[in-house]
């Protein structure tokens, strides 16, 4: 399994998602800048990886500090802010966030404390990351139950190992099923404007020899029609409380057109992905990415340069077109509210 981050003790080492599947490189992030650009770039991404690598950043930042144990407090609290400002819809980044923050708040930082709190950073950074890959194993044997014998599955962006610390969430369901030799096909859309699906989870499947044909987004309801999809696995970057999904823009797509197809419409993700603020998906702020993103590809455009663009990267599928939703807990069924409810009772 390829490693998507590492900490060196001097620096956050993100494998450079921007330059997969040509160039396999890791950036050496050595700053609280550094981390927030790659993130914001997309050279690190995927909900769960993004909440991660924010973490290790934070714990490299209060490593290196230099000044007053007095200010360390306001240095961590512009840290952390910095690191919120990326991404705004991928939760895992604030719960990420909020659970490195209780730890630094544990007892107040002195001079003669400082090593220690930097460490306790560290090691709960290093429990994020190990937890996040036994969540997404346990989230796939659950996941692979749902899926038949000679299973052709549909998945956009990608919810890989490369969006988290390995094994993935709907790749991670997929995966496990691949094990259990039920898959006969993965069909990948290629996710415009940067094609997480046709750079990164046809590159992450290939690697494991997990069949899958490329299908540019439009090509996804002639394939349905054509009775070649059993199911539709997605990953997500916020549920709210009552089961809205914001993910990757075209799930909300694949949502009606699975729908319509009557093909079940599956989420998988982490509980750290639930978001109990967010009473429904309108509540959920969805970001909005540069314009160049559209308009060109790695420096060629496709349009007339000026042209207006609206480019969200995110869109909402409601509760009621989701089939199921897949945690490490689990695989939850509507209605959502009730089943969440319980689940936070227990
Ligand atoms: O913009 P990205 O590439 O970060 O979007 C990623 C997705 O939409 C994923 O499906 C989601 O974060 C889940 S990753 C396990």
């Amino acid at each position: 399994m390829i490693k998507t981050l590492f900490y060196d003790n001097e620096a956050v080492m993100i494998l450079d998602q921007s330059q997969l599947p040509d160039k396999v490189e890791y950036l050496r992030c050595k700053t609280i800048d550094d981390v927030a650009e790659a993130i914001k770039k997309l050279k690190v991404r995927g909900a769960p990886l993004i909440g991660v690598t924010a973490a290790f950043g934070l714990a490299m930042a209060i490593a290196d500090y230099q000044g007053e144990p007095a200010e360390l407090e306001n240095y961590f609290e512009q840290a952390r802010v910095k690191l919120a400002s990326t991404r705004p819809t991928a939760v895992n980044l604030f719960w990420a966030l909020e659970r490195m923050e209780k730890v630094f708040k544990q007892e107040s930082v002195t001079e003669a404390n400082r090593e220690q709190v930097g460490e306790r950073l560290k090691q709960e950074a290093i429990r994020m990351y190990e937890e996040d890959i036994a969540i997404n194993r346990a989230m796939g044997e659950y996941g692979q139950e749902l899926l038949p014998e000679g299973s052709q599955v549909m998945t956009i962006c990608n919810a890989g190992a490369l969006a988290t610390c390995g094994y993935g969430t709907a790749l991670g369901v997929i995966r496990a099923a691949a094990n259990r030799g039920k898959i006969d096909k993965v069909w990948a859309c290629e996710t415009r404007p940067v094609l997480q699906g046709a750079r990164l989870t046809v590159w992450e499947l290939m690697q494991d020899k997990i069949p899958v044909t490329l299908i540019s987004d439009n090509m996804a309801a002639y394939v349905m029609q054509l009775e070649q999809v059993n199911a539709v696995i997605a990953g997500a970057d916020r549920i709210a409380a009552n089961g809205d999904t914001a993910n990757k823009i075209g799930t909300y797509a694949l949502a009606v057109l699975a729908a319509y197809h009557r093909i079940p419409f599956y989420i998988a993700a982490p509980l750290s992905t639930l978001d109990f603020k967010s009473a429904s998906g309108s509540d959920i702020p969805v970001e909005q990415r540069p314009p160049e993103e559209i308009r060109e590809y790695r420096g060629l455009y496709f349009t007339v340069p000026e042209v207006d663009v609206f480019n969200p990267a995110f869109d909402i599928t409601p509760h009621h077109l989701i089939t199921g939703i897949i945690t490490e807990k689990g695989v939850f069924k509507p209605p959502y509210e009730i089943a969440f409810k319980k689940m936070d009772q227990d």
